[in-house]
C-alpha cells in the first residue's frame, strides 16, 4: 500500500494494544491452575524470573527488528536478512504460525462468546450440566457465535492501527482491568476465601521438576505472545524515537501482573464455594476450568448471593475473558493482514477480506473436528494417538513452532543484523539504557543461552510429540 506507515497516536496506545495482545486466556487462566498445581509460590518465582531473563530479551529483539525495518515479519526478514533464502523462509514461519494460533484462539473465544451469551441470559444451570460443554462445541449455533466474533475482528481491523487496534485497546484493556480487580475483591471477600489464596501462594519448592520448568518458560513465551511475529508487527507502527527497551518492561510487567491477580480470582473462588476441593483434582487444562468446572462455581453462587447475583458474577467472568481474547485475536490476525498490505500492495479492506475467508474456513474445520466430522476428528495419528485437526494446529503450531520462532529471531538479529546494529536500534529514543547492565545482559544473553534454551525446548518438543 502506498503512503506513510500507520502508527500508533501514543505511546501509551501501543503499550496497551501490545499488552492486550499479551494478556489472554493464558493469563487469566492457564496461569493460575498452572501455578497453584505446580508448586504456588515457587512457579511463581521461576515463572517472574523467566519471563525477565528469557523472554523479556526476545521482546526486545522482535520490537526493534519490528521498528527498524518498518514492516511486518516477513518483510523485516527479507530487508534486513538482505533476501537470503533461509531468512526469508524464516519470515515465512513467522506470518504462518500467527495465521494458524488465530485459527484455533478464534475457536475458543467462540466457545466464550456462546458461554457468554448463556450467562447473560441466566441459564446458568444449563451451563453446569456435565455434558453442555460437548454438545455445544459440536451445535450449529456455533456458527451464528463464530459469525459476531469474526465481525467484531473485523470491525476493529478495518479501523487500521489507530482507529482499530489502539481505540479498542484503549477501552477494552482499562475496562478489564477494573472488572478483574471487581472479581478479586468480590472472590476476596467470601468464607474459605483464603484457604485457595494459601493454596496458590505458599511455595513448595520440592514440585519444581524438569517438566514444569519447561512448562513454565514454555507459558511465560506464550502469555508475552512472542514468537508470533505480533510484537514485530505492533513494532513497526512505532515512531523510530519510540524507547522499545522501556515499553517492553512495562508490557512485560501488566501481563505478569495480570496473571498474578487472576490467581487471586480464580483459586479463591474454587475453595470459597467448594471447600473440599482437593488440588491435586484441578484439571490443568484451561478448557476444562472455563467451561466445566466454574460454570459449576457460578451455579453453587446462586444458594449465597442469588439468581441475579450469580448470573451478573458469571457474566463478567466471562465478558472478562472476552475482552482479553479479543484484544489478543485482533493482534495476531493484524500479522497476516499487514503481510498481505506490505509484500502484496494490497489494501487494508482487500487484506482483511481475504484473510477473513480463508480463516473462516479454517475455523470451520477446527470446530468440526470435534466428532461432527469423523475425517477432522482422526485426522492423522503420532506418537500412537489420533489427532484431530484442532489438536494438529494446537501442537504443532502452538507447542512445537513458537520456541523455534523465538531461536530464530535470536540469531537473526545478533548474527545476520549483528550485534552492533541490534544495540543501536535498542538504543535509538532509550537514553536511560545506555550502558545499564539490561544493555549488557541483552548482549550475552540473546547471542548465547537463550537461543539455546529455545532450542532445546523446539528438539525436546518434536522428540517427545510426535515420536
Ligand atoms: N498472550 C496470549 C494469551 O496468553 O492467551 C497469547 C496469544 C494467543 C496471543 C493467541 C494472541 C493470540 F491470538
Amino acid at each position: 500500500m502506498s503512503g506513510a506507515r500507520e502508527q500508533f497516536g501514543s505511546r501509551i496506545g501501543f503499550i496497551l494494544a501490545a499488552a492486550g495482545s499479551a494478556v489472554g486466556i493464558g493469563n487469566l487462566v492457564g496461569f493460575p491452575v498452572g501455578a497453584a498445581k505446580n508448586g504456588g509460590g515457587a512457579f511463581l518465582l521461576m515463572y517472574a524470573i523467566f519471563v525477565f531473563a528469557i523472554c523479556l530479551p526476545v521482546m526486545m529483539a522482535e520490537m526493534s527488528v519490528g521498528r527498524h525495518a518498518g514492516k511486518d515479519p516477513l518483510g523485516a526478514y527479507k530487508a534486513i536478512g538482505k533476501n537470503a533464502p533461509h531468512w526469508n523462509l524464516a519470515g515465512w514461519l513467522s506470518i504462518i504460525t500467527p495465521f494458524m494460533i488465530a485459527v484455533f484462539y478464534m475457536v475458543i473465544t467462540v466457545w466464550i462468546f456462546g458461554y457468554l451469551s448463556a450467562a447473560v441470559t441466566g441459564d446458568l444451570a444449563e451451563l453446569a450440566k456435565p455434558d453442555t460443554f460437548s454438545t455445544f462445541i459440536n451445535s450449529p449455533t456455533l456458527f451464528i457465535y463464530m459469525a459476531v466474533v469474526v465481525g467484531i475482528v473485523y470491525l476493529i481491523l478495518q479501523g487500521g492501527v489507530k482507529e482499530g487496534i489502539e481505540k479498542a485497546a484503549k477501552l477494552l484493556m482499562p475496562s478489564l482491568f477494573v472488572m478483574l480487580i471487581g472479581l478479586v475483591i468480590f472472590v476476596l471477600t467470601q468464607d474459605n476465601a483464603m484457604a485457595g489464596v494459601e493454596f496458590y501462594l505458599i511455595p513448595d519448592f520440592s514440585k519444581i521438576t524438569a517438566p514444569v520448568i519447561n512448562g513454565a518458560l514454555s507459558q511465560a513465551f506464550f502469555s508475552l505472545s512472542l514468537g508470533m511475529g505480533i510484537l514485530l508487527t505492533y513494532g513497526s507502527y512505532i515512531d523510530k524515537r519510540a524507547d522499545v527497551p522501556n515499553s517492553a518492561k512495562l508490557v512485560a510487567l501488566t501481563d505478569t501482573a495480570v496473571a498474578f491477580t487472576a490467581g487471586l480470582m480464580i483459586l479463591p473462588a474454587i475453595f470459597s464455594f467448594n471447600p473440599d476441593t482437593n488440588p491435586s483434582e484441578l484439571s490443568e487444562s484451561s478448557i476444562s476450568m472455563i467451561f466445566t468446572y466454574l460454570p459449576e462455581i457460578f451455579l453453587a453462587l446462586q444458594s449465597s448471593i442469588g439468581y441475579l447475583g450469580a448470573s451478573a458474577v458469571a457474566s463478567l467472568f466471562f465478558l472478562l475473558v472476552f475482552f482479553a481474547a479479543i484484544t489478543s485475536l485482533v493482534s495476531i490476525f493484524e500479522v497476516p493482514v499487514a503481510a498481505l498490505m506490505d509484500e502484496k500492495d494490497m489494501s487494508r479492506k482487500s487484506a482483511l477480506f481475504t484473510l477473513g475467508v480463508l480463516m473462516i474456513v479454517m475455523a470451520v474445520l477446527c470446530a468440526l473436528s470435534f466428532g461432527y466430522v469423523d475425517a477432522l476428528t482422526s485426522f492423522v495419528s503420532y506418537a500412537g494417538q489420533p489427532k484431530s485437526f484442532f489438536d494438529i494446529v494446537y501442537d504443532v503450531f502452538y507447542e512445537t513452532i513458537l520456541p523455534l520462532n523465538g531461536f530464530l529471531i535470536c540469531i537473526f538479529v545478533m548474527y545476520r543484523w549483528k550485534k552492533a546494529n541490534f544495540n543501536a536500534a535498542l538504543e535509538q529514543g532509550a537514553e536511560s539504557y545506555k550502558g545499564t547492565w539490561l544493555e549488557k545482559y541483552v548482549d550475552v544473553s540473546v547471542s548465547t543461552f537463550i537461543p539455546a534454551i529455545l532450542l532445546v525446548i523446539f528438539v525436546n518438543t518434536v522428540a517427545v510429540k510426535y515420536f
